[in-house]
């Protein structure tokens, strides 16, 4: 498999599908929002006809490559063998329909299930986080560097307030302690843009009860080029066969966070 081609294939139709999004803003009333799992989870016409882009563009380019994308719209692949295309055509829904801005394309590409390339695109700004598994990660046109050695009262966090009031998952009294310990915390609502900041030291951390594996499987493989490191709450390798518990940060803070802060209930 020629990587540098898929690569250039992936970002080429990452572009296009961003463009097309933008272009629904010019025709807002066509956005249809509906509502999933609960009234918070929200999905539009517009994620599922990037998704399908998504998919009519691999299947033209490689039939063989398979599919797991989050709206459903392909078959979803029994296995992880030959060549898989893990798929959030816009991650941050909610942004996307309330604010026109701060939502993600992200994938991750796995050749019999080692993660090879990871992209998450910021759409409205252009920008583009990607890794190319073993070669380095980039910002752009910029080379992402090794993240640095940091205290946790330096660090700035990526958690979402509903973590930090009682909660089924976690002792929130712990997280209470974290948030007084660090620098500050910032709530973006897109799993897929806070993993980005982590690999680029904007944050040092990020912390979720629930991922799926849409929302990090590119953003790991950007993650292991820069040394972020990525785990559930369990310490254990992020599981992509199905949701878990999910912490991501700066090396010299990953332990620290997950020894002292996190208590599963
Ligand atoms: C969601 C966003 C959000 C995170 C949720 C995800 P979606 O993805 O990443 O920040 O807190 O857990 O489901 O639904 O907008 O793709
Ligand atoms: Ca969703
Ligand atoms: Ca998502
Ligand atoms: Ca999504």
């Amino acid at each position: 498999m020629d990587l540098k081609q898929l690569d250039a294939f992936a970002k080429e139709i990452i572009i296009e599908a961003g463009k097309r999004i933008c272009a629904s803003f010019s025709y807002d009333l066509e956005v249809e929002v509906e509502t999933k799992s609960s009234p918070n989870d929200l999905v539009t016409n517009i994620d599922r006809e990037t998704e399908m882009f998504f998919i009519e563009q691999i299947y033209q380019f490689d039939p063989t490559h398979k599919i797991l994308g989050e709206e459903g719209m392909g078959e979803h692949p029994d296995s992880m063998d030959g060549v898989v295309w893990i798929i959030d055509p816009i991650d941050g829904t909610m942004n996307f329909v309330k604010q026109h801005r701060h939502f993600m394309i992200t994938i991750g590409i796995y050749i019999d299930g080692v993660g090879k390339l990871g992209y998450i695109y910021d759409v409205m700004r252009e920008d583009m986080f990607y890794a190319i598994a073993g070669e380095g990660a980039w910002y752009n046109d910029s080379p992402l560097r090794k993240l640095q050695p940091l205290t946790i009262e330096e660090a700035v966090i990526g958690i979402n307030a509903s973590w930090v009031t009682p909660n089924r998952k976690i002792n929130h009294e712990k997280l209470i302690d974290l948030i007084h310990t660090v620098r500050g915390t910032r709530s973006y609502g897109s799993a897929a843009m806070e993993i980005a900041f982590v690999v680029s030291g904007k944050l040092d951390a990020y912390i979720s009860m629930r991922l799926a594996p849409w929302d990090i499987g590119g953003g790991i493989i950007i993650a292991k080029e820069v040394g972020a490191i990525a785990t559930n709450l369990n310490g254990q390798a992020p599981d992509l066969s199905g949701s878990d518990t999910f912490l991501i940060a700066n090396p010299y803070i990953h332990q620290l966070i997950l020894e002292h802060y996190i208590e599963e209930k």
